[in-house]
Formats: C-alpha cells, sequence, structure tokens
C-alpha cells in the first residue's frame, strides 16, 4: 500500500513548502491541489468543463501563482461539480508507489481520508500574509484582506470546507522558520512509520 501524507490548511500557511521537502525526503509523488483549482479558474468558461479538461499545459501556465488566479481558484472551488471533476486524478495520483504527498484543503477530510499522515499547517494571519506578499512583490495590508476573503470563503462553502480532520497533527509555522517547520513534519512522518 503506497504510503499517503495529506497536508492542508489556510492560503500561505506553508503547507507546500513543507509537501515538497517531505517528498524529497522520502522519495514520494507530491501533488499541489491548489494548482487544480487554480487552473480551472484561470481557464475561464464553464467552469465544470474546464475541470473536466484540464491538461498539462494548463497546469503549467505561468500566471497560476498571482493573488487573482487564487480568488478565481477559491470561487470555483466552491461548485460541487467542479470538486467532483477533480476527485478522480487525485486518487490516482495518491495511489502511486511508493507514496504520496498532496496538499491542498480537503485532502485529508475528503480526497484521503485514510492517509497515514494527516498534517493541518497553520499560521497567523499577519505571517501568512507578510509571507505571500513577500512572494507576489504585493502590499501586506492588501494581501492580509485577500487572504482572510479567500480563507472564509473556504471554509464556509458547503462541499469539502477548509477544516483539520479529526485526526490531523495541527503545524503553527507562525514563528518556525522553514527548517524547523520540515523538521517537525519529517518527525511526524517518522513516528507514524515507526522508523
Ligand atoms: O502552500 P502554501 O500556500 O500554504 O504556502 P507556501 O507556498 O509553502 O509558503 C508561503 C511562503 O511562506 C513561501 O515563500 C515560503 O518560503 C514561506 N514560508 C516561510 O517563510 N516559513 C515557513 N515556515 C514556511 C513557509
Ligand atoms: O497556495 P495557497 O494556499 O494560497 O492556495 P492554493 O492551495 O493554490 O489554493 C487556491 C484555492 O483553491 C484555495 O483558496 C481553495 O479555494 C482552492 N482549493 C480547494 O478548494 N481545495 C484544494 N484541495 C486545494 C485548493
Amino acid at each position: 500500500m503506497p504510503f499517503i501524507i495529506a497536508i492542508d490548511g489556510p492560503a500561505a500557511s506553508g503547507k507546500g513548502t513543507i509537501a515538497r521537502a517531505l517528498a524529497d525526503r522520502f522519495g514520494f509523488h507530491h501533488l499541489d491541489t491548489g494548482l487544480l483549482y487554480r487552473a480551472t479558474g484561470a481557464k475561464g468558461g464553464d467552469p465544470v468543463a474546464a475541470a473536466h479538461s484540464l491538461n498539462a499545459e494548463d497546469l503549467a501556465r505561468p500566471d497560476l501563482r498571482s493573488a487573482e488566479a487564487g480568488q478565481a481558484a477559491s470561487r470555483i472551488a466552491a461548485i460541487p461539480d467542479v470538486r467532483e471533476a477533480l476527485v478522480a486524478f487525485q486518487h490516482r495520483f495518491a495511489a502511486q508507489d511508493p507514496g504520496a504527498v498532496l496538499d491542498g484543503r480537503d485532502i485529508g477530510t475528503v480526497i484521503c481520508p485514510d492517509a497515514a499522515v494527516k498534517l493541518y499547517v497553520v499560521a497567523s494571519d499577519e505571517v501568512r500574509a507578510a509571507r505571500r506578499a513577500a512572494e507576489l512583490g504585493a502590499d501586506p495590508q492588501e494581501m492580509l484582506a485577500q487572504l482572510r476573503e479567500r480563507d472564509l470563503r473556504d471554509s464556509q462553502r458547503a462541499t469539502a470546507p477548509l477544516r483539520p480532520a479529526e485526526d490531523a497533527v495541527v503545524l503553527d509555522t507562525s514563528t518556525l522558520s522553514i527548517d524547523d517547520a520540515v523538521a517537525r513534519a519529517v518527525a511526524e512522518v517518522l513516528r507514524v512509520r515507526g522508523d
């Protein structure tokens, strides 16, 4: 059975950084599921059709990391048929040997509820806004308002809302360096594997 690591949490909490580092460390595949929603939103037109017809080219668009693409993703991500259209791809990805790390909003709760390790990564709103603003060269105050709006929409939607799985380990990265955050995540994986 492949070893699955599910990482969820709000915007810019550090999920992707930790997910990539774990995949490197353990030789696992990594899927940033946010990209699926960003690419679907960026395609325009009917979002359900867009989700069904995603291809590698769509996922490689250079503009997917922008704040606008994040907001568009969050709007189409509330549509149940869009989410449904993306499930099979995520399940196939998670089934790869020797293991996979998926990061997003609903991995531990909906996509991979039987994941061996579930992390819920958080950080204070201000820290997350500062990190994302630095990445995008944007204004931290504006970023704070945008992240809050997106987190609110993601946690209040009826289908697969952002929330920690009951058995998730919460990792607060507000005051952690990247190395320290990754070290804690690695320790959790090693604990579960019994290494
Ligand atoms: O994937 P998610 O949106 O949750 O966040 P990320 O892209 O992994 O991290 C957002 C930014 O915060 C990146 O620039 C990371 O380098 C930075 N970061 C950090 O400064 N300290 C951490 N402990 C984790 C991430
Ligand atoms: O990197 P960041 O945390 O800012 O965003 P992302 O992970 O790329 O996700 C963009 C948007 O896609 C989120 O705000 C969610 O609305 C949606 N999303 C989702 O609904 N479910 C997922 N598994 C991943 C992303």
